[in-house]
């Protein structure tokens, strides 16, 4: 997996005034970020993430902290958010996930995570990076607009969204539109 650079840990003071940590996530994390995603509500909305059933649950996880690029947010040493790009597969195009527990959305967690990701996205070398959303999650879709994620295809339940990060024809020059 790619070597990433970055000022660790990176603190974030939300709006409700709490001193949030985040940073890349380590296999001592496993039974908090497990944690968080045992009393994450509501699961399996977002393509059936979290799975609800804990085995698919537990098997789910353990595949994306071996798989992808893992950040976590933490308060008071509890787990309460996670996001994950998969740069596991050296196509350049990762797939992005992010999750914030309930108490802590709306804060500005969510659109500093995803800032955060996008550049660790242009340091990995990727061109784009992709998502799939509900178009009912009008929450989510306002905080990827806002790192410039676009909509891809046609409009359905379920819709795919893209980050272009760097033109595929140039590697050197940097996209910050
Ligand atoms: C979606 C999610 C990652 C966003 O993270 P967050 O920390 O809650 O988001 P932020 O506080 O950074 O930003 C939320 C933005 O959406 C806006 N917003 C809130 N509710 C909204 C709604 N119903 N419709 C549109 N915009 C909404 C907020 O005003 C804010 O925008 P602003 O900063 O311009 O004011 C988080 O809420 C979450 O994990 N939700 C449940 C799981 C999920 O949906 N994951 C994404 C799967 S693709």
């Amino acid at each position: 997996m790619t070597e990433i650079t970055f000022s660790w840990p990176v603190e974030y003071k939300d709006k409700k005034n709490r001193n949030i940590i985040i940073r890349p996530y380590t296999d001592d994390d496993f039974p908090l970020l497990k944690e968080m995603y045992d009393t994450f509500e509501p699961k399996g909305i977002e393509a059936g993430i979290p799975p609800i059933e804990p085995h698919t649950r537990d098997k789910w996880l353990a595949s994306i902290v071996s798989d992808f690029y893992n950040i976590v947010a933490s308060y008071k040493g509890r787990i309460i958010g996670h996001a994950g790009l998969d740069l596991s597969n050296p196509n350049l195009c990762p797939e992005y996930l992010i999750f914030i527990k309930q108490g802590f959305r709306d804060c500005g967690i969510g659109t500093f995570i995803t800032k955060i990701m996008k550049e660790l996205a242009y340091q990995s070398g990727c061109q784009k990076v992709w998502l799939t959303v509900r178009s009912a999650n009008t929450r989510a879709i306002r905080v990827f607009e806002k790192a410039q994620f676009r909509f891809k295809g046609g409009i359905d339940i379920q819709r795919e969204m893209e980050l272009l990060i760097r033109p595929s024809s140039s590697r050197s020059k940097r996209n910050d539109s």
